[in-house]
């Protein structure tokens, strides 16, 4: 039988793993095809609505579950003193920094001004895109050390 601490954990983890996965596809295969005018702007505008959309679940749903998860298992004495401990602050640390990553990428695709083309939006996309999937890659090296 589950308990909480189960459905809470594969709660946080299925919402890392969306969230970190879906950068790395905006990063490494939507952007490329927008760059290279294979999308339209229309297509573009939705996918960079739909994944701000499971940014803004995955910010809540990770700060929830994350904090039952710390408030459970941690004091506030064993994360500043222990491994494990810090690797979670270091979560927390990547959690905040990412969505303020993402939004200066989704600022490039969404809203396009009628003389930026979708390459040219997609471009100045691409370097904060690029610094999320660090991020993300980061996150997922630390909850792997978990
Ligand atoms: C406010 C933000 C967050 C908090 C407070 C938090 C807290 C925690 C805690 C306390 C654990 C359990 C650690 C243990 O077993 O000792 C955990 C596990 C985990 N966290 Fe987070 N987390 C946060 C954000 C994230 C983010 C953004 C990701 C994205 C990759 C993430 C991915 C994971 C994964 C995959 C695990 C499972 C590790 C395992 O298998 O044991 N967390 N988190």
């Amino acid at each position: 039988m589950a308990t909480m601490l189960d459905v809470v954990m594969t709660t946080h983890t299925i919402f890392a793993a969306l969230w970190t996965g879906g950068t790395l596809l905006v990063a490494g295969a939507v952007l490329p095809a927008a760059r290279r005018e294979l999308l339209g702007e229309k297509a573009l505008a939705l996918i960079g609505r739909r994944f701000s959309y499971l940014t803004i679940a995955s910010v809540l749903l990770l700060l929830f579950t994350g904090g039952h998860l710390a408030g459970t298992l941690y004091t506030v004495e064993t994360l500043q003193s222990t491994g494990r401990g810090h690797l979670v602050l270091t979560m927390v640390g990547l959690w905040l920094l990412l969505p303020l990553v993402l939004y200066g990428g989704f600022r490039q695709l969404t809203g396009l001004p009628p003389e930026k083309s979708v390459a040219t939006a997609a471009s100045e996309a691409r370097p904060w895109f690029l610094i999320a999937s660090i991020i993300s890659i980061a996150l997922l090296i630390v909850a792997g050390l978990l």
